[in-house]
């Protein structure tokens, strides 16, 4: 057996979602150490298992954990598509053979991959805005396609829906069993990848929902930001930040070595084997058990992945540091925060409105998500990721609202730079809504510095 194959029988053997979502101290450390008291050396190769989040029991969350006195009122959540195949090729080499099919006899499985697929077949155009009605609702190629979602994929959502029905429709009963249209807002990107998950997710939720009562939106940017995208300001911030990984690249000789070795071994330039991004590709080798490629010159193995992997590990501890990031994804976030708290607000005042949510999205979006939630100890967002938002109402005192934030079903709730003392000051496990809408509509602009307000005032600061 290969390294890599030793490796990946090893999660199957550990209960490895189960570590990643128990809340003793001892697995949260894990899975989200505090920044300062982290140990100077993460193991890529765990980084990376958690990465594939290659489905296996079932997992332990903590979405819906709530006292008998309250009664949830709605749910939004953002989910990263599930695993997918590569966007790029590493030059010069085959690339991976996954089957984007999906069949019963293949791991991983579940119960209702059959059910989906004939439901999805059933699909109506109606049901997706433009242009989204042109996409295929579930992968289907013996070869995937660039950047195709996967059967793990699919298990992955189907998984997630699964858990979120278990707990919001089952037990806390948020829908209706006659739930209507415009209880539902659904939206995601123009990628299959992201339509697929969501469906994915949405079948797990309401396994044969009627397709007559979906209506899935298009959102054309990765920001979720429509309407309200243009902001020279974060474009600003994003540039000083690409700038930061530069200069750490530069720094890392190993990593300069390992690239030109890579370079030597699949004969192209260093520079266009970088340009290449062949972590994207390796990934998808480790998470499906596939060995990395070889030439007549040599493979690529574990050590070139370490490394690369090492790098990105110490990217991320770098963009936490630096605070450039936290400029873009404070900018970045904003639209969407304040669509979200819009809907609570509505929600909360019980006028009519959506009660579940879904969005679903990419790392890049999720990404400047977590940070300007303060979530700095979260680390880059898996597959099938998912940030949920649950607002609920203190039947005791109806007119008090409060939230829960949950990542990859961990209560990250007085994590968040808005609540972070919050439950040392109060006997309620949860954050006042007001707490949120502040810092969406004010202490976000505070957080930038620079004297700005309001969305529009921070995006065109002059003289930054
Ligand atoms: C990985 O693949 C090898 C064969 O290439 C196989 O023997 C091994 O069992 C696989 N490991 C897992 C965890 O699927
Ligand atoms: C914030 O949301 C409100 C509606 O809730 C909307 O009127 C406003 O334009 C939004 N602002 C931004 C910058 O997204």
């Amino acid at each position: 057996m290969d390294v890599l194959s030793a490796l990946l029988l090893l999660v199957h053997l550990i209960p490895v979602s189960t570590a990643k979502n128990e809340v003793s101290s001892k697995s949260r450390k894990r899975i989200m150490p505090e920044p300062v008291t982290e140990p100077p050396g993460v193991d890529p190769v765990y980084e990376a298992l958690l990465y594939c989040n290659t489905p296996s029991v079932a997992e332990r969350s903590m979405e819906g954990h709530a006292p008998h006195h309250f009664k949830l009122v709605s749910v939004h959540v953002f989910i990263r598509h599930g695993d997918r195949y590569p966007l790029y090729v590493i030059p010069k080499t085959k690339r991976p053979e996954i089957d984007c099919t999906l069949v019963a006899n293949r791991k991983p499985y579940h119960p209702k991959l059959e059910a989906f697929v004939s439901h999805m077949s059933k699909g109506s155009g109606a049901s997706f805005e433009s242009p989204l009605h042109s996409l295929p609702l579930y992968p289907s190629h013996q070869l995937c396609e660039m950047g195709e979602l996967t059967q793990t994929g699919v298990v992955q959502h189907l998984q997630n829906g699964q858990l979120l029905r278990d707990i919001y429709l089952k037990k806390h009963k948020l829908l209706p069993s006659d739930w209507s249209m415009d209880q539902l807002y659904l939206e995601t990107t123009g990628k299959s990848r992201t339509l697929q998950s969501g469906l994915a997710l949405l079948y797990g939720f309401l396994p044969d929902f009627d397709w007559k009562k979906i209506y899935f939106r298009h959102q054309p940017s990765a920001l979720f930001c429509s309407g309200n995208c243009y902001c020279p300001v974060r474009n600003h911030y994003l540039e000083k930040e690409q700038r930061r990984q530069y200069l750490l690249r530069l720094k890392n000789n190993q990593l300069e070595r390992t690239y030109g070795d890579m370079a030597r071994i699949v004969d192209v330039p260093t520079k266009q084997l970088r340009a290449a991004n062949p972590i994207d590709s390796m990934l998808c080798h480790f998470c499906h058990n596939v060995s990395f490629p070889c030439t007549r010159n040599g493979c690529i193995g574990m050590e070139h992945f370490k490394v690369i992997k090492t790098h990105q590990i110490e990217d991320e501890r770098e963009r936490q540091e630096k605070k450039l990031y936290l400029g873009y994804a404070l900018l970045g976030a904003h639209p969407i925060l304040n669509q979200t708290i819009g809907r609570m607000q509505r929600a909360a005042e019980g006028r009519r409105g959506e009660l579940f949510a879904l969005y679903s999205a990419h790392d890049v979006t999720l990404s400047p998500v977590l940070s300007a939630l303060g979530l700095t100890e979260a680390r880059f967002p898996r597959f099938a990721a998912r940030l949920i938002f649950e607002l609920w109402q203190d039947r005791e005192k109806p007119s008090e609202h409060s939230v829960r934030i949950l990542y990859n079903g961990v209560d990250v709730t007085f994590h968040t730079s808005f609540c972070q003392d919050h439950h040392k000051r109060s006997l309620k496990p949860m954050c006042p809504l007001e707490n949120l809408v502040r810092f969406v509509k004010k202490d976000m602009f505070v957080a930038l510095g620079g004297g700005g307000t309001n969305y529009h005032d921070a995006c065109h600061r002059a003289g930054l």
